[in-house]
């Protein structure tokens, strides 16, 4: 049985990868309204991959017999005033989620709840790649600056990013992609 406390918590985790996955999409939309459609699809992708994050703490939740309660979700931002604000929103976003899964990691040790601790120890390398994504991918834009060229070509570059799972809701197709 699941301890009360890390229940609680992944229930909260649970609406930040839901928020996550919120503010991606806003992304997208932003994208898309500036005829980026790599970014676009570049951030359709992370959005999806959120709600795998998410179903991953619904599931244990599941299989360790606590109750998924589904929280409000908060209306985050949802415009920026350069694709640069916008990555560069991406990358705190995701820096924000590290504190949160390591909150977790210790409430884990402390609560003694270690079956609990692989599933922490994936997210904590799943944030080392988000931030290096993220972070990445803004200092690009922040370079190419000005260059509507440059900007082009790295918007093509994200339109290859390739998102492996099937459907983030079934749970047999993001187990076996992440
Ligand atoms: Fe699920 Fe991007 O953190």
């Amino acid at each position: 049985m699941i301890n009360q406390r890390i229940k609680e918590m992944m229930n909260r985790q649970i609406k930040n990868e839901l928020e996550s996955y919120y503010i991606y999409l806003s992304m997208v939309a932003y994208f898309h309204s500036l005829n980026l459609d790599g970014m676009a699809h570049w951030m359709r992708c992370q959005a999806h991959e959120e709600m795998t994050h998410a179903m991953k703490f619904f599931d244990y939740i599941i299989d360790r017999g606590g109750s998924v309660e589904l929280l409000d979700l908060k209306q985050l931002q949802t415009s920026w005033n350069s694709p640069a604000e916008a990555w560069e929103a991406a990358y705190h976003h995701e820096q924000f989620i590290t504190e949160k899964i390591s909150e977790l990691m210790k409430a884990i040790r402390e609560e003694n709840e270690y079956i609990a601790e692989p599933l922490i120890a994936w997210f904590i390398n799943e944030q080392v790649q988000e931030e290096a994504d993220t972070s990445k991918i803004s200092e690009q834009v922040k370079l190419v600056n000005e260059s509507k060229e440059g900007l082009l070509l790295l918007d093509r570059e994200l339109g290859t990013r390739v998102f492996p799972a099937g459907s983030p809701l079934d749970r047999l197709a993001y187990q076996v992609a992440n």
